[in-house]
């Protein structure tokens, strides 16, 4: 069984992302920025902020976070804050850490979110292209999921994918970048939901299984075809710790490689996350007249 330790491919991406920052930096006089914007005080969320403002020290990518009340922040406040950000030339990147509280409209904020920022990759042209196989920023957790198979050279191609979610961050984008006709993808995919009949039996077909449905430990080893890859994306908070959707423990002898909760999925997130705000960056840059970088 292969561990997929997601760990060292995500430093090797940010140590990438480090150098392009220092090359670029003093070809465009200043290095990326990325904004991001939290609303509340969600524990976990404070977390994932935190680590992001430390990838982004560690790349050499300028951050500043806006941390807006929960009480106080209405849906206009928000929007035009991010459009703001958007009008602001050195900011590259504009993130809206999720969730945000309830009475907050989400896919409005994302929406307005201009498409050549949206480093989460979930605005509907951002979507819209990664569907259409056209460039574009592409949501950091799958891109993270499709990096970690090329990493360990497994390839999912011509094989049965099944995903358990159906997200607009995880699940639908996972799908979509496993089913792309292209060298490292071409996989024949299922996506599971609560609605679906027997995820069990749909699972049991998977040579790739990806597990985003955040319910911990969910897929057991009766689930999974032994030889499969089992990527697990799931992050939930137990008396034990962090677990993910999968039961590593019992899994891990049946699948022939399988990410680990915690450093599988996570830091790999986190360096997709670096990578495009260097490529929203270079994109901004190059359409400002910027040399061309090589
Ligand atoms: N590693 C990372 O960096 C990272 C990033 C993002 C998310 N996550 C984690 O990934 C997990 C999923 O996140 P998300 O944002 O995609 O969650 P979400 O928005 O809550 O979506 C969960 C999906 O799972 C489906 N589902 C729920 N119970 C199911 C069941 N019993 N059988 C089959 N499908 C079921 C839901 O189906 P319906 O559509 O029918 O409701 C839904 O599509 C969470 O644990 C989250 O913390 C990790």
């Amino acid at each position: 069984m292969i561990l997929l330790d997601g760990k060292k491919p995500a430093a090797e991406v940010r140590s990438r992302v480090k150098r392009e920052v220092e090359r670029l930096r003093s070809l465009y006089g200043r290095a990326p920025h990325l904004a991001v914007i939290l609303v509340g005080d969600d524990p976990a969320s404070q977390v994932y902020v935190r680590n992001k403002e430390k990838a982004c020290e560690e790349t050499g990518v300028v951050s500043r976070v806006w941390r807006l009340s929960a009480e106080t922040t209405t849906q206009d406040k928000l929007e035009d804050l991010i459009l703001e950000l958007n009008d602001s030339e050195d900011i590259d990147g504009v993130l809206l850490q999720m969730p945000i509280p309830d009475a907050l409209d989400p896919l409005a904020c994302q929406s307005l979110i201009d498409p050549a920022k949206d480093v989460d990759g979930f605005h509907p042209e951002n979507m819209g292209r990664l569907v259409l196989g056209m460039p574009g920023l592409r949501p950091c957790t799958p891109a993270g999921v499709m990096h970690i198979l090329e990493r360990y050279s497994l390839s999912p191609c011509g094989k049965k994918a099944v995903v358990l979610g159906r997200s607009n961050i995880v699940g639908k984008p996972m799908a979509i970048m496993l089913s792309q006709p292209s060298l490292l993808s071409n996989a024949t995919v299922t996506m599971c939901h609560s609605r679906t009949a027997d995820v069990a039996a749909e699972c049991r077909e998977a040579d790739f299984l990806v597990a985003a449905i955040g319910k911990p430990k969910f897929v057991t080893r009766d689930m999974v075809k032994p030889g499969a890859v089992v990527i697990d994306v799931g992050i939930n908070r137990a008396d034990e710790g962090l677990v993910g959707d999968v039961d590593f423990e019992s899994v891990k002898d049946v699948a022939s490689a399988i990410t680990p909760v915690p450093g599988g999925i996570g830091p790999m997130t986190i360096a997709m996350l670096m990578s495009n705000t260097l490529q929203a960056y270079v994109w901004r840059m190059e359409e400002q007249g910027g040399e061309e970088p090589r």
